[in-house]
């Protein structure tokens, strides 16, 4: 019998199974590795469930000499020092595929809240100053015809095209790696490079992972390039923007607005985005939706089941 940390409860019977097999500790939510309960006993754990939250650095490493995995509840690994991991020869495993539609859905969902202004909107009912309709009031960005720019054309990227097709968008991307012909066939997708994105996006939406060439990609002179009345959307990672840069340009323009659903401190919220009227703000809930979250804990305790037993990973990431 192993022992294995979560960081808190979560959803489904991913927990269950492992309890069924193996000595399972439950840390606190919001503190995970930080907490007590995880740092009393870290010489002990041989596996370690993790939220995006949770760093899994070379020092939480050092206290844990028997670890052989650590099972991120998330496709993101950004939290995770790989590198250090597979130098100790421990095994690093995501979530990825199962949450690539409702992450999607969110994006899409903040895309449309932002242009069409629909939190705005809320907030005018429910504030009663709703009182009546005129022709010029909270007019937004149009959503169909316009230029959805995507950046990142992995799985959630391919979502959040064939939303955008859907939608009656025009799509063009840029990544790291072009996507096969077939795939920007099948999507409509023209392929472009960063300075023709965010030239010609009326929505450019991230999809890249948190890594250190990913960091900060949208910075000023990004924000600069963007059109006017431009919409950024983020539910990739905080840190692929560099937040107080947003502030500013959200100010000062030329871009319209933004909706965002990860943020580069969490859960701090940079004080200037909590006041813009143009912004749509959700708290990392990008695969919040219930049959999601049992997935992608059903795959992190196939995962964990899988390498206690000597058997591969499901869903190894590499550096
Ligand atoms: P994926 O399938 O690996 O797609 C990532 C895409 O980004 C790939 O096309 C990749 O290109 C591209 N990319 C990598 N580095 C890049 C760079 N430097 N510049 C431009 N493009 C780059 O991952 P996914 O499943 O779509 O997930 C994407 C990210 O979404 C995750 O890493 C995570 O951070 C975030 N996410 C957030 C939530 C949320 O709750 N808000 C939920 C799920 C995921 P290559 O083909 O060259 O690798
Ligand atoms: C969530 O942020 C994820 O990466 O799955």
């Amino acid at each position: 019998m192993a022992r294995i940390f979560v960081s808190c409860i979560l959803p489904g019977d991913g927990v269950d199974r492992l309890a069924r097999e193996h000595d399972v500790v439950v840390g606190e939510e919001r503190i995970g590795v930080r907490g007590d309960a995880f740092l009393r006993d870290a010489a002990t754990f041989d596996a370690i469930v993790t939220l995006f939250n949770d760093r899994v650095d070379a020092a939480l490493l050092e206290r844990a000499p028997r670890l052989r995995l650590v099972a991120n509840f998330a496709v993101g690994f950004d939290n995770v020092d790989v590198p250090s991991c597979a130098a100790r020869g421990i095994v690093v495993t995501n979530t990825p595929g199962v949450l690539t539609e409702a992450t999607a859905d969110l994006a899409f969902g903040l895309l449309i809240a932002t242009a069409r202004r629909i939190a705005e909107g809320d907030r005018v009912v429910r504030s009663g100053a709703f009182t009546g309709l005129t022709p010029l009031f909270l007019m937004g960005a149009p959503v169909h015809g316009a230029t959805l720019a995507l950046v990142g054309l992995g799985r959630i990227g391919q979502a959040m095209a064939r939303r955008g097709r859907g939608f009656g968008m025009r799509v063009i991307y840029a990544s790291r790696t072009r996507a096969p012909l077939d795939v920007e066939r099948a999507l409509r997708a023209t392929y472009v490079d960063l300075d023709e994105l965010f030239a010609r996006g009326d929505f450019v939406s991230l999809h890249c992972p948190l890594t250190p060439e990913t960091r900060h990609l949208v910075n000023a002179a990004r924000l600069a390039q963007m059109k006017r009345g431009a919409i950024l959307v983020n539910t990739a990672r905080g840190a692929v923007v560099d937040e107080a840069a947003l502030a500013t340009a959200l100010e000062r323009g030329p871009m319209g607005g933004a909706g965002l659903d990860v943020y580069e401190e969490e859960p701090r919220v940079h004080p200037t985005l909590l006041t813009q009227g143009n912004v749509v703000l959700t708290p990392h809930v990008g695969s919040a939706d219930r049959e999601t979250r049992e997935a992608m804990s059903r795959i992190v305790a196939d995962n964990v089941l899988a390498v206690l037993a000597g058997r591969p990973p499901l869903n190894p990431v590499a550096a």
